[in-house]
């Protein structure tokens, strides 16, 4: 087997962490990050990471109950903040003795990190400035993950080389933290870990996958696409703040905007409140990204892709892409 001794030392932090051989998530992707996929990551030496999305505890538990069955590696959970039931979930993830919880989209409600370290899990949050990271830090988050926005789904407004550059000087040294974002190539990889990350996060990259189950149109969309293509989304009315997500443009991203006014309306009209406003958008991304990832319409799904998609060009197993990363970061270490 071969051995990649330079990555390997930068990741040994990561990879302890996360009980992986390396410290390379696939992070969690609604849809397609499910029993398939992220146990074919953890069984390649990587970190599988369940998306639980808009997902009921019911579901939850037998996705868990059924990754298991693939793999006895190491794999965590994405819980999305705003989810209704989100201790209930916490529970179904102490039920199954998850070992890493990663919580996603927004400051995580009171107690559920508490809830989560309860149940002997390590807790992996994701931080879009300083401040918020030290302060998720300093209350119980045991690692961080940093996430430009190159990369695809909900994005934050700044690039991944600025955050790393803000955050790794300060925080690496003494935390566990990850970089997602426009990771393509190992190389990327290798810089980052240099900078002091303790490993990496990849979505884009692993989405057309050879286990991954996405839909052929789906994967043939990605393969299709350069960097250019895959567009952040755009607010069309101020009152109404949506976290931007970037997609394959497509006829869905109109969709979007007309989904957008509508929301506006009944936001005036008082008919609903913020928080239901914004639940609304969540749940048109969520049936949006279902219909491309497991349907395969590719005009009016929402095709969530990072900027990295340029470098997807075909069909490969797990193991070879982690392979490949692997390879680039070590010859990009070696002419160091
Ligand atoms: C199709 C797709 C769906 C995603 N869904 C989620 C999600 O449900 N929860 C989440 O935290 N991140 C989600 N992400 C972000 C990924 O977990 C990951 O952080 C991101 O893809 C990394 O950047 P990259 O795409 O440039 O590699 C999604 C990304 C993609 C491409």
């Amino acid at each position: 087997m071969t051995s990649y001794p330079k990555t390997t030392a930068l990741m040994a932090r990561g990879a302890e962490f996360l009980g992986s051989e390396h410290a390379i998530l696939c992070g969690a992707m609604s849809w397609v990050s499910e029993r398939n996929l992220v146990s074919a990551i953890s069984n390649a030496g990587g970190f599988g990471v369940i998306a639980c999305g808009a997902m009921t505890p019911e579901l939850l538990d037998t996705e868990i109950a059924e990754t298991k069955k693939l793999t006895d590696k190491p794999f965590g959970v994405n819980l999305i903040t705003m989810h209704p039931q989100i201790f209930e979930l916490i529970d179904i993830c102490k039920k199954h003795a998850v070992s890493h919880v990663v919580l996603a989209g927004g400051i995580p409600p009171k107690g559920s990190v508490e809830a989560i370290k309860e149940s002997g899990a390590k807790v992996i949050v994701f931080a879009p400035t300083l401040a918020l990271a030290k302060k998720l830090l300093r209350s119980g988050g045991d690692a961080l993950v940093i996430e430009g926005m190159e990369a695809g789904g909900h994005i934050g407004p700044v690039a991944t080389s600025v955050l790393a550059q803000e955050f790794l000087p300060e925080l690496a040294e003494d935390h566990v933290v990850f970089v997602a974002g426009g990771i393509g190539r190992g190389e990327a990889m290798a810089g980052y870990l240099e900078m002091g990350a303790a490993g990496v996060q990849l979505g884009t990259r692993f989405a057309c996958a050879t286990e991954s189950i996405a839909h052929p149109d789906f994967k043939k969309a990605f393969f299709r696409a350069k960097a250019r293509d895959a567009e952040a989304s755009v607010q069309v009315d101020p009152r109404l703040p949506v976290i931007p997500v970037r997609a394959l443009k497509n006829k869905g991203t109109e969709e979007f905007t007309a989904k957008q006014r509508e929301v506006a309306q009944l936001l005036d009209e008082g008919k609903v409140d913020m928080g239901e406003a914004q639940l609304q958008i969540e749940h048109f991304w969520a049936g949006a990204l279902r219909r491309a990832v497991i349907e395969g319409d590719v005009e009016s799904g929402s095709i969530m892709a990072g900027q990295s998609v340029g470098m997807v060009t075909k069909e490969e197993p797990v193991a070879d892409i982690l392979q490949q990363l692997l390879a680039e970061s070590e010859e990009a270490l070696g002419r160091r």
